[in-house]
């Protein structure tokens, strides 16, 4: 297994992890899981060290853990508002981020519309570290670890909730075309020895599938879902023009909705996921989202534990003055 030594400096998608890195990940979200059971979950970690979130797109879920994380670690944290920053007098991305590098930021978290900024920022800069935050299509990965923590959770976690990856049976739902998440996903349930089904109207795959590790793909979620032991559900992505891909949104819920008849079709034991934010009655009916299989509300509680996990390896590496330890 990889060391904290050998963890990337930047995180800008899963293949940056490989599987030993996401098992290290995995690992030691178990000790910040710990920490938030704590009366008091802060722990002197990352204590000197500064981190910026920069979303360029409309977030809840990843810029709260992102920064609930840093703060739990004792990290310093800059919320940059785009909106009222001098993106709108016209100042370019690379002006914004070299110059907000030279404040001394030791972690600059990213998202951005165009798949590849992350990437491209990384190339700017010289010392801090890029945590991609989603990118256009392009990847999520803490979202991708933060489902993969929950499955693993509740597989028994440890050792034994890793071993059973590599018997899983996991069906991705939904707008494949335009998710971040789903590539992210299916990159780390591979990486781990998962067998991935994408399920989809035709329209709302990629163009091209050719070298995705997955298992199979699908146009009937109905054959699918009675061997799936995780069922991972996408939201149609309207920002990126997904309602042009299906006739209606209730043709949608009709042929790939999860609604409560087929919740009906799962195993007792099958593991239903959204990353949010979901649109109840589109892709997800309200009651299947509020069922003891939907595991939801757990997916955004790990968040913050595994985002500390990634910001402790990689800002870990050399401590501040004061403090490394958990
Ligand atoms: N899952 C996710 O990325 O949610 P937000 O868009 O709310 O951050």
């Amino acid at each position: 297994m990889k060391s904290v030594d050998q963890f990337p400096h930047h995180l800008l998608s899963i293949d940056d992890l490989g599987s030993d890195g996401i098992a290290e990940v995995l690992r030691v979200t178990d000790s910040f899981v710990e920490v938030g059971h704590r009366a008091n979950p802060k722990v002197p970690a990352l204590r000197g060290r500064t981190v910026a979130t920069l979303f360029f797109e409309d977030s809840t879920r990843t810029r709260v853990s992102f920064e609930t994380a840093a703060k739990r670690l004792s990290a310093d944290v800059l919320s940059f508002a785009v909106g009222s920053s001098s993106v709108r007098k016209g100042e370019s991305l690379r002006d914004t981020v070299e110059t907000i590098e030279a404040m001394g930021i030791d972690a600059i978290i990213i998202r951005h519309p165009s798949s590849g900024t992350p990437t491209q920022v990384a190339g700017w800069i010289t010392n801090s570290s890029v945590i991609n935050a989603g990118d256009g299509w392009h990847e999520h990965p803490t979202q991708a670890l933060l489902d993969l923590y929950t499955v693993r959770q509740a597989l028994g976690g440890g050792d034994e909730g890793m071993d059973r990856f590599k018997s899983l049976q996991v069906v991705i739902v939904g707008d494949i075309r335009h998710s971040r998440v789903a590539r992210s996903q299916v990159a780390a349930y591979a990486a781990l020895g998962a067998a991935v089904t994408l399920v989809a109207p035709p329209t709302l795959l990629p163009p091209s599938i050719d070298g995705w590790p997955i298992a199979a793909v699908s146009h009937d979620i109905d054959k699918e879902l009675p061997s799936a032991d995780v069922v991972s559900l996408l939201r149609l992505q309207s920002e990126r023009g997904s309602g042009e891909f299906v006739p209606s949104l209730r043709e949608y819920t009709t042929r790939f909705g999860l609604t409560g008849r087929r919740a009906a079709m799962l195993k007792p034991e099958t593991l239903i996921l959204h990353p949010g934010p979901m649109v109840r009655g589109v892709e997800i009916a309200s009651e299947v989202a509020d069922l003891p299989a939907a595991h939801i509300t757990g997916q955004v509680s790990n968040g913050v534990a595994v985002r500390m996990a990634v910001l402790f390896l990689i800002l870990g590496q050399s401590p501040a003055e004061g403090s490394s330890d958990v």
